[in-house]
């Protein structure tokens, strides 16, 4: 595992109880589009790559409770609570490890993927890798959290005090990149989210969130100053916004000849 890798695995690590109370209930409506997203399927299983605490498996286990589910999360931490939900239940396993490329074995009817695109080192390739895999017909349904996500708001102002470049250039290249593929939506999606305030949220994004590999790489006093300045630059109170996610959507078509551009 690279360095790169390892820091992330182990900030999810450190993340992953906080994640599940904080940030899965606020992010619920998001995996409900993504699964509801998924119908029709082929014969065949149904693979969720970073699944985290895995939230995606109480919507697909009652939708497809005979087939095989399966997630993949590189934390351990992660794979311990996405296990604990699976529970007893035996068409479901969770295999830790990096998806960025997924067993062609598994051969998937589908590929559903909540809010872990924009973590891999290589988004463009990873999405090419989950289509490849799906069997005809199959599947490919992408939720993640794009460069721009909203023009005001806490997820905005944490980049404007990090000072994050954004760089879109992978955005762009992901329909490119599924070439042959039928694009059945590509859209943004924004649902209100609330914090109880700044300050709540930035030790969430810190403590439960994707603020820790950052963390973790820059140390505390880094961090410190981070949410000093954060805090200054919020308003008071409890804080809504309208997030927007990017939704992908599309099938693997029988022959090349069925590809065709966005049908909604
Ligand atoms: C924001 S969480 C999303 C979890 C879940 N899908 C959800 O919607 O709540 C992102 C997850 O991606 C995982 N992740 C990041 N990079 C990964 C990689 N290369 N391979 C597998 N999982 C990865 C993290 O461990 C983390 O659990």
């Amino acid at each position: 595992m690279t360095d790169r890798l390892s820091r992330l695995a182990r900030s999810w690590d450190e993340a992953a109880g906080g994640y599940e109370a904080y940030f899965v209930p606020r992010f619920a409506p998001w995996v409900q589009a993504a699964v509801d997203a998924v119908r029709e399927l082929p014969d065949g299983p149904v693979v969720v790559p970073c699944c985290g605490t895995f939230p995606e498996l109480d919507l697909l286990a009652p939708r497809f409770p005979d087939r095989r589910i399966i997630g993949v999360d590189l934390s351990a931490e992660m794979v311990r609570l996405a296990r604990r939900r699976a529970g007893e239940r035996p068409m479901v396993e969770v295999v830790q490890g990096d998806a960025s490329r997924l067993d062609p074995a598994w051969s998937p009817a589908a590929v559903v993927s909540v809010f872990g695109l924009q973590q891999l080192p290589d988004p463009v390739t990873a999405i090419r890798s989950w289509y490849d895999v799906l069997r005809t017909d199959g599947r490919l349904r992408v939720l993640y959290w794009p460069e721009v996500i909203e023009e005001t708001g806490p997820f905005e102002l944490l980049d404007k005090v990090i000072g994050a470049e954004r760089d879109r250039s992978w955005e762009d290249a992901l329909l490119p990149a599924l070439d042959g593929a039928v694009i059945e939506r590509d859209e943004l999606i924004s649902y209100p989210m609330t914090h109880p305030d700044a300050a709540t949220y930035f030790d969430a994004a810190n403590h439960a969130g994707p603020l820790r590999a950052l963390a973790l790489a820059r140390g505390d006093d880094y961090v410190a100053d981070l949410r000093e300045r954060y805090v200054a630059a919020a308003p008071a109170g409890e804080w809504t916004h309208r997030p927007r996610a990017r939704l992908i959507a599309v099938r693997k078509p029988r022959s090349r000849a069925g590809a065709a551009r966005p049908t909604s």
